[in-house]
């Protein structure tokens, strides 16, 4: 277990753009920036073809940059303190690591498509945990997609450059995400949540209820287990499917499956698997019913399935931890509560919390007070507007 280091919580946008300047004594052209993400509804059901209700936060990655003639990439990150240097032509996967992956893959993966990309200088830096569950990963993926596109001036819709960032994750740097985290952080909207169809690709936004606040308390505890737990869940659903179209060959992903076709389709699966499924298909129910409540203002609701969500995602799909639970309950009982769950991939992170715009501040105080009594530190908390997706801008002269 690591602890996850507390974050720069200043404009990165600024950040990126000083850091840019110092590192290449010039000015640069264009800012592009994409926020984190937590998800309201749908857990684990984005890579079973399902649909996700993510929302965009006000924590973001930017990257200032200039454009190259060439195909020379120069980066500094500012929060690695670390400068990388790659030409697109020559990357193949594996032969850039760690941070810099995530923008490497990205030009590989316009390139693959047979796209020309340009290079450029950049600075980045970000405010968003990193591992802590609120999709750094996605946002920097997102903001060079934006930065490639502009540089290069391609002709690519937002999902478009969504798709080919996931398949940097995917192929270049080796992670088996799904498709919400990049979709939401290109295609958000301000003041909503995104409801997406992980099969079709087709989404629309959601408004949330005026009056309530997104509260994200994190647990400062990261699992390496993260990424082969989630490859093992992964795996736990191709394998029910493969056994659940022996039975009804219509079954091709766990989408397929009905609500009423549960309990007769479960019979036909060993323990995890059966509680696997129902956890994917009971999210994806959850996911309409949350989306029906959002519509009509009906508060008590949605936090009833934000705690049937959290229950499921704990006993069911098995990818809580003790420090999740403990903010769940501790949530539950503050002040200002609609209703709370955890956000990610889980094994550690963080939690998602729906809370009364007014009461926000005891909320906080309320939890991490407990919190502290329980696990000796007190969580991070962020307090966010349901935000807007990835925007480029050039920098005023
Ligand atoms: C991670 C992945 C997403 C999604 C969630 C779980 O954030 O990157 O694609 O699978 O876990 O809902």
């Amino acid at each position: 277990m690591s602890t996850i280091d507390p974050v720069e919580t200043r404009s990165s946008r600024r950040r990126a753009r000083e850091a840019f300047e110092l590192a290449f004594s010039a000015r640069p052209q264009w800012i592009a920036r994409a926020p984190g993400r937590v998800n309201l509804m749908g857990g684990h059901v984005d890579y079973n073809q399902g649909v996700v209700l993510p929302v965009a936060v006000e924590l973001d990655v930017a990257v200032a940059y200039k454009p190259r003639q060439d195909r020379l990439v120069r980066i500094l990150s500012v929060n690695f303190d670390q400068r990388a240097e790659f030409d697109i032509s020559e990357l193949i996967p594996g032969s850039v690591s760690g941070w810099a992956a995530y923008p490497a893959g990205v030009a590989w993966s316009l390139a693959q498509v047979g796209l020309a990309v340009n290079g450029l200088d950049a600075a980045v830096a970000g405010n968003i945990p990193i591992g802590g569950g609120l999709s750094s990963s996605a946002a920097v993926e997102v903001a060079f997609a934006l930065a490639f596109r502009q540089a290069s001036g391609l002709d690519l819709p937002e999902l478009e450059l969504a798709k080919l960032a996931q398949t940097a994750e995917n192929q270049f740097v080796g992670v088996n995400c799904g498709i919400m985290d990049q979709v939401v952080s290109a295609c958000a909207e301000s003041g909503s949540a995104l409801l997406l169809d992980c099969r079709s690709l087709e989404f629309r936004h959601v408004p949330l209820p005026t009056g309530l606040r997104i509260v994200v308390l994190c647990t400062g505890v990261e699992r390496e287990l993260r990424s082969s737990e989630y490859n093992k869940r992964r795996r736990e659903c191709e394998e029910a499917v493969t056994r659940l179209a022996a039975v009804d060959p219509d079954i091709r992903t766990l989408r397929d499956v009905e609500p009423e076709q549960l309990a007769s389709l479960t019979r036909h699966l060993p323990a995890p698997l059966d509680r696997r499924v129902r956890h994917v298909v009971g999210e994806i129910e959850r996911v309409y019913l949350t989306t029906a409540a959002l519509e009509h203002g009906e508060i008590e609701r949605i936090g009833e399935l934000m705690y049937a969500s959290h229950r499921s995602l704990r006993d069911d799909y098995e990818v809580s931890s003790n420090e999740l639970d403990a903010l769940i309950e501790l949530a539950r009982q503050a002040p200002g509560i609609v209703g709370a769950r955890l956000t990610g991939a889980g094994f550690g992170g963080c939690i998602v919390n729906l809370v009364g715009a007014a009461l926000t501040d005891e909320f906080v105080a309320s939890v991490s007070q407990g919190y502290e009594i329980a696990f000796g530190h007190r969580p991070v908390a962020y307090i966010s507007d349901a935000a807007a997706g990835a925007t480029i801008q050039p920098v005023d002269r």
